[in-house]
């Protein structure tokens, strides 16, 4: 029986197939208020925190990344707070493409939210082409909107009759692998629109953590429960086909 709990992680990542992990960062404007903040400087800490944990992820071996940033819905909020998360944002972009290695993918409807923002973010995914790993970030996201898009394009090419390849080879994460991990932050255990489709056979893990107290150390914890899980895909255990 190997030992999760000792086995460096790196090793429990490479054991466990772990190559797409999506993270919904949950918790940023609780974190603010129990310290009598702004909610905006929820926000800040939880985009330093985001650095950390992407680099962090690239560190273990883990191919793929993706991070709830932005959902279709979040744009409700108040006007002041869509601001400083897009400031947040426009700010790690303008740094973000020194980050060795790592190619940026923008999911979503990003140019919808602002022209600077849709031509910015282009900018950095085609600087970023063809790096070993691979960055998601949701932006102007929502999962039902992605599966629409999907299947108007392939209605827009004449497509009669619509297959599950058909429709993952048109969502907005292509390339990528489905997530084998989701991990919620900040104690609420909904999915909230986020990779819907691809999201279908995930394994789910959830912290009481508010996003920008989420550290390395979880991070380790939830990679190494999901090593000890059986994961089915909707069959049997090999011991139980017998
Ligand atoms: C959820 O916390 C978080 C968001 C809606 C925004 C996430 C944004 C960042 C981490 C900063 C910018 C990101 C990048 C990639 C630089 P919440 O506000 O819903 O928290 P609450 O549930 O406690 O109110």
């Amino acid at each position: 029986m190997t030992d999760l709990t000792t086995m460096p992680i790196t090793e429990v990542v490479e054991k466990s197939e772990l190559k797409h992990i999506a993270f919904i960062m949950d918790g940023n404007g609780r974190w603010a208020r129990q310290r009598n903040l702004p909610r905006e400087a929820g926000h800040t800490a939880g985009a330093a925190n985001f650095k950390t944990i992407v680099r962090y992820c690239k560190r273990i071996g883990i191919q793929c990344c993706t991070v709830y940033a932005f959902s279709t819905e979040n744009i409700r909020r108040p006007r002041h707070e869509v601001e400083a998360i897009f400031r947040l944002l426009l700010s790690y972009i303008e740094e973000a493409g020194s980050e060795k290695d790592i190619e940026f993918r923008f999911i979503g409807n990003p140019a919808a939210l602002s022209e600077n923002i849709g031509r910015r973010t282009k900018a950095l995914e085609d600087v970023t082409r063809g790096r070993p790993y691979r960055l998601n970030i949701a932006l102007n996201y929502g999962g039902r909107d992605e599966i629409v898009n999907a299947v108007n394009t392939l209605l827009a090419e004449g497509k009669q009759k619509i297959t599950e390849d058909d429709i993952s080879a048109n969502l907005y994460t292509d390339t990528c692998p489905d997530p084998d991990l989701v991990v919620r932050t900040g104690k609420e255990m909904r999915i909230s629109n986020f990779l819907l489709w691809q999201s279908a056979y995930a394994e789910f893990y959830f912290s009481d953590k508010m996003w920008p107290d989420y550290s390395t150390d979880d991070v380790d914890e939830a990679v190494r429960d999901f090593a000890g899980r059986s994961r089915r895909w909707g069959g049997l255990d090999k011991d139980e086909t017998k």
